[in-house]
């Protein structure tokens, strides 16, 4: 039996998750850039249409995803009471992982792309992602299977759906027939192919996008608040209705198209009921608080956490509203689109993360707390003043385009052309690119202090696997 946890692999790719946010981020806002100055699009491999891909990929898969792994390898064995399972594989997952990132700012720029959104990489990469994901499944419900409490923890139920739910997106989804080894081609056709594309899409905003992070907001908010979660029968509930209710709502992206008419009329009612779990999982967060709110005034890290929950809540309100077809008229095709994305993406999904981190990188070296809280605060304003930059101007940006496009003259002729809208939309551009910049000011600090935690001596004991016991 051994004695330690592994953090090994948690610190690797805690750091990472860090350095590909910046990475990514930084596309961002360069892509970001192109929109406000074009001449900025250089040659065939860096024009926007390459990075902004790459931009998606970086930031969902490379530092989302390295924030997954960090913290559900570093929940299941504390909660697990138990050291992670896995011999080889473990570390396999992180050079794995670390090889399709590579793989993916390689080929992207090149142009080699399936062209799915959000499922880019060519299906050698494609191979390689099975791999790591079946290795990482095999680690966590591993270590699972040999925990050393009977009960499994809610936050494990997420993690778990997270990992079962990818593996099954990604492989069917990925189904094609390669003509070489950088082109293949999807293994469905039509109306088919766009709605498995759509059902993959949106539950990977359901799975790794949300449930995974779900995970982390069960264990990392009740450990920095020091309370219990507000109800745990809420949580259990909570895990069930959302994993059943994602997977039907794809179809809202695709309004209006040549898919049949009752799977949007499904995908848009299932939409409009997920309000209910996502609430409901926003609100037990939140309420784990009660009681102990006066630890927000000065505690920096609650406050990544508290305000990542206040997004999610905001954009698990606007979705549904977005998905109603009348809604979605306006919407689609427009930067409301963009502001939805980004208000889930920067405040919710970034800053858990962040928050997240910050609790567990200082536990890495054996120390209490970040080398400098004070600029943990600093990152918290920056970053909030950024997320609210980017989305206050993309809402302002879509609606006003969505409102041009469909205004008529008495004649039925457009009131605007194209050119207008995209000429109104530049002021707003350009605030987006500040919030960005910002965005990413903000990731620059955090690894200043990062590197500042991990080098120094420990100051306190390898923290040792807790006893046994039965709940
Ligand atoms: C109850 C929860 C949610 C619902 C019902 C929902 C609904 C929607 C709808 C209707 C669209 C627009 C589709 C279109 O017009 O093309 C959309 C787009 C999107 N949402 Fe959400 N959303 C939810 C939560 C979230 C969260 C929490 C995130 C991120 C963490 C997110 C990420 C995205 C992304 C990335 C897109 C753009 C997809 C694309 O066209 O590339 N959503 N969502
Ligand atoms: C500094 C921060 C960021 C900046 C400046 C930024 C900028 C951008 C820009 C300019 C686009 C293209 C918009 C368009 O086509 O008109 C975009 C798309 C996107 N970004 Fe970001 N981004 C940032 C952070 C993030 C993060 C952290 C995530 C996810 C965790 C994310 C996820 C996405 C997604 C999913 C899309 C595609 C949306 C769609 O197709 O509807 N971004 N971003």
């Amino acid at each position: 039996m051994e004695k330690t946890y592994n953090d090994k692999v948690v610190r690797q790719f805690a750091v990472m998750t860090v350095i590909w946010g910046i990475v990514g981020m930084s596309v961002g806002v360069f892509i970001a850039a192109q929109l406000v100055w074009p001449e900025l699009n250089f040659g065939p491999y860096f024009h926007f249409g390459r990075l902004r891909p790459l931009h998606t990929n970086a930031v969902i898969f490379a530092f989302g995803g390295c924030a997954l792994f960090a913290t559900s390898y570093y929940v299941v064995q504390r909660t697990c009471h138990t050291r992670l399972w896995g011999g080889p594989l473990i570390p396999f997952t992180f050079w794995g992982w670390q090889a399709v990132i590579v793989a993916a700012a390689v080929t992207l720029p090149l142009g080699i792309t399936s062209s799915k959104e959000y499922a880019e990489l060519e299906w050698p990469i494609d191979l390689l992602i099975a791999a790591v994901w079946i290795a990482y499944a095999v680690v966590f419900f591993g270590t699972v299977a040999r925990r050393r409490v009977s009960h499994i923890y809610v936050a494990n139920w997420f993690y778990g759906g997270f990992i079962l739910a990818v593996a099954l997106l990604h492989i069917v989804n990925s189904m094609a027939v390669p003509v070489s080894l950088t082109k293949s081609y999807s293994m469905y056709s039509g109306a088919q192919d766009a709605m498995i594309q759509w059902w993959y899409g949106h539950n990977a905003v359901g799975f790794f996008l949300t449930a995974g992070f779900l995970g982390m907001m069960y264990y990392f908010v009740p450990k920095q608040a020091g309370r219990p979660v507000y109800s745990y029968r809420l949580s259990v509930v909570h895990f069930w209705a959302l994993i059943f209710t994602y997977m039907w709502a794809g179809p809202h992206h695709l309004h209006y198209t040549a898919l049949p008419d009752w799977t949007q009329s499904v995908g848009m009612v299932f939409s409009l009921i997920l309000l209910a779990p996502s609430w409901g999982g926003m609100i037990n967060g939140i309420m784990t608080l009660s009681g102990a709110w006066h630890k927000l005034r000065d505690d920096p890290i609650l406050k990544f956490l508290i305000t990542s929950l206040s997004f999610y809540g905001m954009s698990t309100f606007e979705g549904p509203m977005m998905a109603i077809k009348t809604v979605n008229a306006l919407s689609h095709y427009t930067d409301w689109t963009i502001g939805h994305v980004h208000s889930g993406a920067l405040g919710w999904v970034a800053m858990v993360s962040i928050g997240s981190i910050y609790y567990l990188l200082p536990r890495m070296v054996g120390k209490t707390e970040m080398y400098s809280p004070r600029l943990v605060t600093a990152h918290f304003w920056i970053a909030t003043v950024g997320t609210v930059l980017y989305i206050a101007a993309m809402w302002i940006a879509g609606v006003m385009q969505g409102l041009m496009w469909r205004a008529v003259n008495a004649d039925g002729s457009l009131a605007y052309s194209f050119v207008e809208a995209v000429k109104g939309s530049y002021p707003f551009w350009a605030i987006r690119w500040l919030g960005g910049m910002l965005f990413v000011t903000g990731m620059l600090v955090m690894a200043y202090n990062m590197f500042k935690t991990l080098g120094g001596q420990r100051t306190v004991q390898v923290p040792l696997v807790e006893p046994a016991h039965a709940h």
